[in-house]
C-alpha cells in the first residue's frame, strides 16, 4: 500500500473495547465516545457494540455521532450560536450548556430534550496549562453552587471534565472527592453526572475494578446515572501512521525524511512539544525522523533503529489515532494520509483515500 496511511488496528481496538465494556458491566456507568478525540466512523460498527453512543463538542460533531454511530447522542459546545442551536437539538439526546448564560439563552429551545450543565470543580490532574481545564479564569463550566440551585428546574444533570491523561486512579479518587465535597447539594438533585473523559483506565495496570466499584459508589451515594466520555481511552494504542523514507542526510545527526508531516498529520505533538513514539526503538543507528513540510522543526523524534535507513524505508510512528486525524491539515499540501483498517484476520482495507480534489475543495 502506498504511504502514508493511518493503519486502524481492530485487534487492538478490541482490547480497549473489553476493558470499557467490563467497566460498563461492574459499574453501571454508560461509555460515550468523545468525538473531539477520535472520529473515524469507518470503525463505528465494532465500537457501538460496546458503547453507548456519542458525545460532542460542535454542531458536526453531533450531526456526525448522530448519523454514524448512533444510540444516545450527547450535545455539548463551549458556545452555540443561534443559527445552529435547533439543528444541534435535533440530533441530541441530551444537551449540556456550558454556562448559566447559554443555559437562558437557549433552555426553551433544548426544551424537548434532556439539560444539563457543566461544572468546574477548579481542580484538575493536566499537566499542561494549555489543557487545563481548572486552569485560573477558566472559562469550562459554572463552579458557584448558590448560582447553578437557581437553575435547578431547567436541568437534570451535569458534566464534570477534570480528567487530564490521568492514569493515577488515586488522583481520579481524589478528585472525585472534592467533586463530591464542593458539589454535594447539587449532585444530590441531579438525575446523572458525566465524569468526562482524561481517565487512562484502559492502560495496562490500571485497577480497573476499583475504578468500575468507585464509580458504582458514586452512582449509589447521589443515586445518579453516571456517564463517562473516553475519548483517548478507547482507541488508545490502536493506530500507526505508516509512513516510508524519502531521504537520509547527515548534518552532525543522522536524519530521515519521511513522506509525511507531524505539523500536518500529528499536529498534536508538536503543540504539547511531545516526541512521535516508535517501537521497538532499538539499536545501534539512531535518526532524528523529519516530516517534508517547510517547517524547520517538523520533526517526529529521535529513535534508534537495527539498521540503515534507506530511501524506502517504512516505518510505523505509533499511537496515531486520538487527536491525530481529526487534527490532520493540508499544511504545504502534503498528501493527506490514508485510512485503512487491519481486520481481525488480518487483511488490511482502504476505507479512505484523499486525492487533489479534497485539498482544493478546502480552500476556495
Ligand atoms: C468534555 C470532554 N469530554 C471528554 C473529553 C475526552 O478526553 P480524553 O480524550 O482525554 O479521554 C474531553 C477532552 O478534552 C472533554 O473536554
Amino acid at each position: 500500500m502506498q504511504t502514508p496511511y493511518y493503519l486502524i488496528d481492530k485487534s487492538k481496538l478490541l482490547q480497549n473495547m473489553e476493558k470499557i465494556a467490563h467497566v460498563r458491566e461492574k459499574s453501571g456507568a454508560k461509555a460515550l465516545l468523545a468525538l473531539k478525540c477520535f472520529a473515524t466512523w469507518s470503525i463505528f460498527d465494532l465500537m457501538r457494540e460496546y458503547m453507548d453512543g456519542t458525545t460532542s463538542s460542535s454542531l458536526n460533531e453531533v450531526r456526525l455521532g448522530h448519523e454514524r454511530f448512533g444510540k444516545e447522542t450527547h450535545a455539548y459546545s463551549v458556545a452555540y450560536a443561534d443559527y445552529e442551536i435547533d439543528e444541534v437539538v435535533s440530533h441530541a439526546d441530551k444537551i449540556i450548556f456550558n454556562s448559566i448564560g447559554q443555559l437562558d439563552r437557549f433552555s426553551e429551545k433544548a426544551s424537548g430534550i434532556v439539560r444539563g450543565l457543566r461544572l468546574n470543580p477548579q481542580v484538575s490532574s493536566s499537566s499542561f496549562d494549555l489543557a487545563d481545564p481548572a486552569r485560573p479564569f477558566s472559562r469550562l463550566g459554572e463552579w458557584d453552587v448558590a448560582r447553578v440551585e437557581k437553575v435547578m428546574d431547567r436541568i437534570s444533570g451535569f458534566m464534570i471534565h477534570n480528567n487530564c491523561e490521568n492514569a493515577d486512579f488515586d488522583l481520579f479518587d481524589r478528585m472525585l472527592g472534592t467533586i463530591e465535597e464542593r458539589f454535594a447539594p447539587l449532585l444530590r438533585k441531579a438525575e446523572w453526572v458525566s465524569l468526562g473523559g482524561g481517565i487512562h483506565f484502559t492502560g495496562e495496570d490500571y485497577p480497573i475494578d476499583r475504578f468500575a466499584e468507585r464509580l458504582k459508589r458514586f452512582s449509589g451515594e447521589y443515586g445518579v446515572q453516571v456517564y463517562l466520555e473516553p475519548g483517548e481511552a478507547s482507541i488508545t494504542k490502536s493506530t500507526t501512521l505508516e509512513v516510508s523514507v524519502l531521504d537520509t542526510l547527515y548534518n552532525g545527526k543522522n536524519l530521515a525524511i519521511v513522506d509525511s508531516s507531524i505539523e500536518a498529520h500529528m499536529l498534536d505533538l508538536l503543540i504539547y512539544r511531545e516526541s512521535a513514539k516508535l517501537a521497538p526503538n532499538k539499536g545501534p543507528h539512531r535518526y532524528m525522523v523529519c516530516g517534508k513540510s517547510c517547517l524547520a522543526g517538523d520533526i517526529f523524534g529521535e529513535f534508534d533503529f537495527e539498521h540503515e535507513l534507506k530511501v524506502g524505508d517504512r516505518i510505523s510512528i505509533q499511537d496515531a489515532a486520538g487527536y491525530t486525524m481529526v487534527k490532520k491539515n493540508w499544511f504545504n499540501g502534503v498528501k493527506m494520509p490514508a485510512i485503512a483498517i487491519r481486520e481481525l484476520d488480518g487483511s488490511i482495507r482502504t476505507v479512505r483515500e484523499f486525492t487533489y480534489a479534497d485539498y482544493e475543495q478546502s480552500l476556495s
